[in-house]
């Protein structure tokens, strides 16, 4: 049976990859695409979702959410994702238009319209997701799953302390955290050894116009960290929700750090917490091979589909 998914996201490099392999997933149906300034701004993480859908034939509604965090000032991610949020892609500009009203409307109407069904993949700053169950709080207990890229238990990537999506907007990354529901946390801890490396690029390469327009020459700039092969965060999340054996995941509980010092945007991981005390599931294994060959398997016949 396939899995019905939201996909809550900030295009982007990795955001564009996990929304191909959203769309074009036989186990996932992408009911909606929302969107959240985090990479780049809004529009242009709007914009830039609108592109991926028409460019892979997808038709999804893209709905835009948050232009800014709960309460802070924006902080962006250009010099990894260039400043249009895909550095390199060849892909030209959008015809259709977002869908009218916000994006945690959507996200309330669509779970609540379809109780237990629905899993909500968020893989940018948690803004929309919070907003929603602010004004909704029944949607934690409505979905099927919720899985985020977000956070570690063990490191950050902005700060020593914090992952970017979590450090883009703390206050509603605790909000999230504290709605009731199980976070599945796909976090730096696994997302780290999901490597583009020359071999995968290879693989990738041989795509066609998916490739050629797409995949290769955005990954040949994306500056995930400066040093070494770019990790595709993003697409572990939504490849999890596909298939669920490629992550190995623990009970824990997290809290989200919004006061400190040098320790702001943490996710604060225990282990050691008992079962009545967890709100969460943190990734802390994954197959690479198996995760490569899975990506490979969806991409492979919607590149077919667009070579003609
Ligand atoms: C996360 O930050 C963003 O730059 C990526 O799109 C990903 O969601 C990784 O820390
Ligand atoms: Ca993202």
């Amino acid at each position: 049976m396939t899995k019905k998914i939201i996909l809550d996201c900030d295009p982007g490099i990795d955001d564009a990859l996990a929304i191909v392999y959203a769309a074009g997933s036989a186990e996932l149906e992408l009911l909606g695409i929302t969107t959240v300034a985090g990479n780049v701004s809004l529009d242009q993480t709007t914009s830039n979702a609108l592109r991926v859908c028409e460019f892979i034939g997808a038709a999804v509604p893209v709905t835009p959410g948050c232009a800014a965090p709960l309460l802070r000032s924006p902080i962006t991610a250009e010099h990894v994702h260039g400043a249009d949020g895909l550095r390199g892609a060849r892909l030209p500009p959008a015809s259709r238009r977002p869908q009218p009203g916000h994006a945690s409307d959507f996200i309330i109407e669509t779970v609540l319209g379809a109780p237990g069904d629905i899993t909500l993949i968020a893989i940018g700053p948690l803004t929309n997701i919070a907003l929603a169950l602010s004004r909704e709080p029944r949607i934690a207990f409505e979905v099927q799953d919720f899985v985020i890229m977000g956070g570690s238990a063990t490191r950050g990537n902005v700060t020593p302390a914090a992952e970017f999506n979590i450090a883009c907007d703390p206050e509603a990354a605790s909000i999230v955290f504290s709605a009731g529901w199980t976070v599945t946390m796909v976090g730096l801890d696994v997302t780290l050894r999901a490597l583009a490396d020359q071999e995968v690029l290879g693989r990738l390469g041989a795509l066609g116009a998916l490739a050629d327009l797409l995949l290769v020459p955005c990954l040949g700039g994306y500056a995930d960290d400066g040093i070494g092969p770019p990790a595709v965060h993003d697409l572990c999340a939504v490849a999890h929700v596909a298939r669920p054996g490629l992550l190995g995941c623990q009970p824990a509980r997290v809290e989200v750090e919004t006061a400190g010092r040098w320790t702001s945007g943490m996710t604060v991981t225990d282990f050691r917490a008992s079962p009545a005390e967890g709100n969460a599931l943190v990734a802390t294994t994954i197959d690479v091979p198996a995760f490569w060959d899975a990506v490979l398997e969806v991409y492979g016949p919607l590149a077919g589909s667009l070579n003609g």
